[in-house]
């Protein structure tokens, strides 16, 4: 039997430059998704996977992350005196129980196999732990984490999220070596951050969503700068192969967006935008109208 994962690490220190001058004052991971902040996708995932405790890696000016999970008691109130119950019910979905999250902070940014291990003290010796970027909301019918942990119970060890990419993009990646392809589910025999083009040993991309064997954590303890000068995690999982450990990737079921960029940002916006009931009429008309109006200009 393989240990159950039930922690997940959601590194959340980065300064998100990318959105200057926005997260000037706001975590990247509060800026919305037509009405959720992006780590509330996150978080919604990781339940829906089984996950009960999550372990948030904050750095400076984070602090309206750590009230996004509280109670607001006096908002609660003035829903609640107004008979807004439909309000207080989206409220209420946001409740996380007492104890449930922790948070633990990265004082330099030193990469994101860093990020990982500083929440070391938060996960037991022999607990496998998931690991989560915010910037990768991915939409799918059966939450990704929740395939990966389906196929982790068959094999152990560590996964991966696994998804294609064009040549021309490996070096925005880790990239998997893979050693046997079996359609969904891969094995791998080696894992490169960032790889250029001419380089990458495939074009298989490790996408944000991790299951780690306890060993990585211990391996992130003597982990030397990579890629970029950073501690990368993706150098302990490989360094997990070389040790004769199981690491495999899932080419997950669903629609991946890279909210890390504008460009992903405003699509994730579009596609989410229209999966709302409420919405999918008049924004889809106003899309239909935009983009001809657009074309006739040309
Ligand atoms: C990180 C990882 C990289 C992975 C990517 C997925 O890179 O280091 O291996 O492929 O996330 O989004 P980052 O995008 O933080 O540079």
């Amino acid at each position: 039997m393989t240990p159950k994962v039930t922690k997940a690490i959601f590194p959340v220190a980065g300064l998100g430059t990318r959105f200057l001058p926005a997260t000037k004052s706001i975590p990247k991971e509060i800026m919305t998704l037509v009405d959720r902040p992006l780590i509330q996708y996150a978080i919604d995932e990781a339940r829906a996977a089984g996950i009960e405790e999550f372990i948030f890696v904050t750095s400076r000016g984070k602090s309206a992350l750590e009230d996004y999970f509280d109670r607001a008691p006096e908002l609660e109130a003035a829903l609640e005196a107004k008979g807004k119950h439909a309000l207080l019910d989206e409220l209420h979905k946001t409740d996380m129980p007492s104890g449930a999250i922790a948070y633990v902070r990265q004082a330099e940014p030193l990469g994101l196999g860093h990020a990982v291990w500083c929440a070391r003290r938060m996960v037991g010796p022999d607990e496998p732990v998931a690991v989560l970027l915010p910037d990768d909301v991915i939409a799918a019918e059966r939450p990704c984490l929740r395939q990966m942990i389906d196929a982790y119970e068959g094999t152990g060890g560590s996964m991966v999220a696994a998804m294609e990419v064009t040549r021309e993009m490996t070096s925005a990646y880790g990239i998997l070596d893979i050693e046997e392809d079996m359609s969904r589910l891969v094995s791998v025999r080696g894992m490169v951050e960032k790889p250029r083009p001419e380089d990458a040993p495939s074009n298989l991309a490790v996408i944000g969503r991790y299951i780690l064997s306890p060993h990585v954590m211990r391996s992130l303890d003597s982990q030397k700068p990579g890629a970029g000068g950073e501690i990368q995690l993706t150098d302990a999982i490989a360094a997990e192969i070389a040790a004769g450990r199981p690491v495999h990737g899932v080419r997950f079921e669903g629609q991946r967006f890279d909210c890390g960029s504008k460009a992903g940002f405003l699509q994730a916006t579009v596609a989410f935008g229209l999966a709302r009931d409420e919405l999918r009429d008049e924004f889809q008309a106003f899309l239909a109208d935009v983009t001809s109006s657009r074309l006739a200009a040309q």
